[in-house]
């Protein structure tokens, strides 16, 4: 069993924990993993902006990480993004355990079934992130001493730009919860690789049009990020491949 966890905005590492830099090269581009080494050498972890947050949202390569995690026997995946509230529910600096999303991104690579060698597959979405560790999320969350807020559903747009108010209305009306660059097409990309896959958003601002200016609340991040990456790490030991079932392919 081999499991992984994607990193965004200001998770760079597994804190306190050894790994070991690999460059993996696929049919889709070039990524970058950490394997974890001692008591972790089942758990990979990948930085999807780059440890010095080089490669902006819409030019992630989200095709070339997911390959390569499959590619290196990984089953299960936990990621985290870093988001803005657009909902009262989800407040700044708690985590917010995503069930559901709204793409709005373009232009961008959004399936490995795009060519004829390949064939045609859907990869079926009614529940796009693993109830299992979704649940376990919310369950073990109060002993790391972090909030957690079940139920969210994300906004993916494409950034690099944030929104408009107006888009923020729109987005409160369609029942999202939070928004981010990030998050799409990278859950449905690990659905038609066959891994299992949930999510945590850490909300740092409220969204545009909510305060008078967008205040991103940096500086806390340090505070919850050690505690969020335990956190995953406990669920992903605390749940298994026979639990967690990726999506279906129809
Ligand atoms: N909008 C989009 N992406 C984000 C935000 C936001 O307000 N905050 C962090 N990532």
């Amino acid at each position: 069993m081999t499991v992984a966890i994607m990193g965004g905005t200001g998770i760079y590492n597994l804190p306190g924990i050894k790994v070991t830099e690999k460059r993996v090269r696929n049919a889709y581009g070039d990524a970058v993993v950490y394997l974890g080494q001692g008591d972790y050498d089942d758990v990979i972890f990948l930085t999807r902006h780059g440890v010095d947050h080089t490669t902006p949202p819409h030019k992630v390569n989200y095709r070339a990480n997911l390959k390569a995690l499959k590619d290196l026997g990984v089953t299960r995946i936990m990621a985290t993004y870093a988001v803005g509230a657009i909902t009262t529910g989800y407040p700044v600096m708690e985590l917010a355990v995503l069930r559901d999303f709204l793409d709005f991104t373009s232009g961008r690579e959004t399936s490995f079934f795009d060519t004829i060698e390949r064939g045609i597959g859907h990869v079926e979405m009614s529940k796009p992130y693993c109830p299992v560790m979704s649940a376990k999320t919310i369950e073990l969350g109060p002993a790391h001493g972090i909030g957690v807020n079940d139920g969210a559903t994300y906004v993916a747009t494409n950034g690099p730009r944030f929104e408009s108010p107006a888009e923020i209305k729109m987005y409160q009306m369609l029942g999202g919860d939070v928004v981010g660059m990030t998050g799409c097409p990278e859950v449905y990309l690990a659905g038609e690789l066959g891994m299992a896959f949930a999510a945590v958003a850490l909300p740092i601002n409220l969204a545009a049009g909510l305060e008078e200016n967008i205040t991103i609340h940096e500086g806390n991040i340090d505070m919850v990020r050690e505690k969020m990456v335990r956190l995953m790490l406990d669920v992903l030991k605390n749940t298994s491949d026979e639990d967690c079932k990726p999506p279906l392919l129809l």
